[in-house]
């Protein structure tokens, strides 16, 4: 029987009709969905793997495009994980520049290393995951291979989010982390004064608090709220935004920084 991450990961991709869901900027992705004329649409938000085919696309000069063409060697990456882990690690590096990151309920960890490579002051990454993906290794290695210095400095570590260390100068990010594990990431973070940032799913567990406000707004959305709220009660200061809906429907990201981080 799948856990619910496993089903959680199968349905991240799906579009929904939850009315909840924000539609999200336009961005950057609009570059790489073009098509030639009367050719396929490519759409960064398949689940299909990148493949060395997939190269042609990341053709300019940016962080994104480097990583793109080095994951399509691989041969095993989701192409939505790429484009959805870059929009997260942009926005959170708005907020949050220095210090090491720590990517919680990880999977491959991309987001780890965009940020470690977008911010030369990051001296650390640490992927937490209890159960990396089957390519985790495969995927560190052609990346650790084109950035030798940033590969010395991320880490994988098989655990959960209890058993980590969390610094205070840490910046914690966990996308798609499944049910309460956003919120026991929340809690981890708070109680270390760490900053976190959050892109919460599987709104669907019956134990998430709502705040009663699910008459007035969609329950995701109210739970999202309760999350923010919380970290405000604690003197964080927080930023909502949306990541482009077309790479998940679970397009809600919760930035918060505790006073004098
Ligand atoms: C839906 S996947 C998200 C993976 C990745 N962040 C992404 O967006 O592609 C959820 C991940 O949470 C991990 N996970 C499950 N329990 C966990 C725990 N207690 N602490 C940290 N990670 C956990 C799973 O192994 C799985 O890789």
């Amino acid at each position: 029987m799948a856990t619910d991450w496993q089903t959680c990961w199968h349905i991240c991709g799906r579009m929904s009709t939850n009315s909840g869901i924000a539609s999200g900027p336009r961005s950057q992705l609009d570059r790489y969905a073009t098509s030639p004329p009367g050719g396929p649409r490519w759409n960064p938000g398949s689940k299909q793997r990148l493949t060395p085919y997939d190269c042609h696309k990341f053709d300019g000069d940016s962080v994104l495009d480097e990583v793109g063409r080095t994951v399509c060697e691989a041969r095993c990456l989701p192409r939505k994980e790429l484009f959805e882990s870059w929009e997260v690690a942009r926005r959170v590096l708005r907020k949050s520049r220095g210090g090491p990151v720590l990517d919680v309920a990880c999977g491959h960890g991309l987001v780890a290393w965009f940020v470690a490579l977008i911010d030369r002051r990051t001296p650390f990454a640490v992927c937490v995951d209890p159960k990396f993906p089957a390519n985790a290794e495969r995927l560190a290695a052609v990346l650790s291979k084109r950035w030798p210095d940033i590969g010395a400095r991320v880490r994988y570590d098989r655990v959960g989010v209890n058993e980590v260390e969390i610094l205070e100068s840490s910046r914690v990010v966990a996308v798609h982390a499944c049910g309460d594990l956003t919120d026991q990431v929340l809690e981890r973070s708070m109680a270390a004064r760490a900053r976190v940032a959050v892109l919460p799913c599987c709104h669907d567990h019956r134990e998430l608090d709502d705040g009663g406000m699910s008459g007035w707004m969609p329950r995701a959305v109210a739970i999202d709220a309760v999350r923010a709220g919380r970290l405000r009660a604690v003197g964080y200061r927080v930023w909502t935004s949306t990541i482009p809906v077309h790479l998940t429907p679970h397009n809600r990201l919760l930035v918060g920084v505790p006073p004098g981080a």
